[in-house]
């Protein structure tokens, strides 16, 4: 049975934390729904991770669409979430519906997050109305950075730290199902997660959250060397991959690789079975056993 929005609603009455993470593509998706994350969100990070922008401000409503559909190919448990990217909801409310109808429609998504308050709470209302259920995102949302001056954790100030729980409330109010907190100091991740019935989710909010999400890059050490303060890496894939790639380029150019147990022999027939290469060695091409086989024969 998949995860639904209703069962992170009861994670949250149950007080259960859980996690989130990133996915753009059918290989990972499917790594992380067979390890058990039961949400996952096609970010538009993507446009940072996969695409190599500055920002997530170039990403299109089509190229999101692209990756949300391989994730969905990839997802049978988890809750898949899709990212509006900048400029797909911000014209109108027809837009806000359109173009999420879209992500459920052609991407497969089971939900959509919206950055902001404002206009985005009325988007809210409707979409949920409409049965397309919002993840919300409030503190330092990324397609706002040129408004904030740069990536700058949001919420300091007391007049900012209450503005960002008013905006929760009214995303709850008008029927978000989770609001993500990313970029805000703790103890107001902790503030605004027990005033919501619905799930907070942080990243770079403190554990006071009901829940945690990281980028995949990040968390799997594939990003460069510059990370926020809030990733931790839980493996260094970075390393692994320019260590396994350095080991095959050293074994092509001695011809160490490819060894007869990675080449095709010329025909059934000619393909050494496992008592022959019992007798005549694990690593002996087809041709070499067939010439050994006439060696021992006229000795
Ligand atoms: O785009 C993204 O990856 C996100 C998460 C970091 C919450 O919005």
């Amino acid at each position: 049975m998949s995860v639904t929005v209703k069962d992170l609603q009861q994670y949250k009455r149950e007080g259960r934390r859980f996690a989130m993470l990133t996915a753009y593509d059918f290989t990972t998706a499917r790594i992380l729904d067979e390890a058990g994350i039961p949400v996952i969100l096609v970010g538009d990070s993507l446009a940072n991770t996969m695409l190599g922008y500055d920002t997530t401000l170039p990403v299109t409503l089509d190229e999101m669409l692209h990756h949300t559909k391989a994730v969905r190919r990839g997802v049978d448990n988890a809750l898949l979430v899709g990212d509006m990217p900048f400029m797909s909801y911000h014209a109108s409310v027809e837009d806000a519906i359109r173009n999420a109808g879209r992500f459920i429609k052609e991407g497969g998504a089971n939900a959509v997050k919206l950055e902001g308050a404002g206009r985005v709470v009325e988007m809210t209302r409707r979409l949920a109305e409409m049965g397309i259920p919002v993840m919300g995102h409030l503190g330092l949302t990324p397609q706002f950075v040129n408004q904030f001056g740069g990536f700058k954790v949001q919420g300091k100030t007391d007049e900012a730290a209450e503005r960002i729980e008013r905006d929760a409330l009214a995303l709850q109010q008008a029927g978000a199902f989770s609001v993500v907190l990313e970029g805000i100091p703790a103890d107001l991740g902790t503030r605004v997660t027990s005033v919501l019935q619905i799930p907070t989710i942080g990243i770079g909010a403190g554990a006071g959250c009901d829940a945690q999400v990281l980028v995949i890059q990040d968390m799997l050490g594939l990003s460069g060397e510059k990370v926020p303060k809030f990733v931790k890496r839980y493996a260094d894939l970075r390393g692994e991959i320019t260590r396994a790639v350095g080991e095959y380029i050293a074994e092509v150019e001695s011809g160490a690789f490819p060894t007869a147990e990675y080449s095709y022999g010329a025909g059934a027939a000619a393909k050494p079975d496992q008592a022959e290469r019992a007798i005549y060695g694990e690593s002996r091409t087809p041709k070499a056993i067939k010439v050994e086989k006439v060696v021992r024969a006229v000795r």
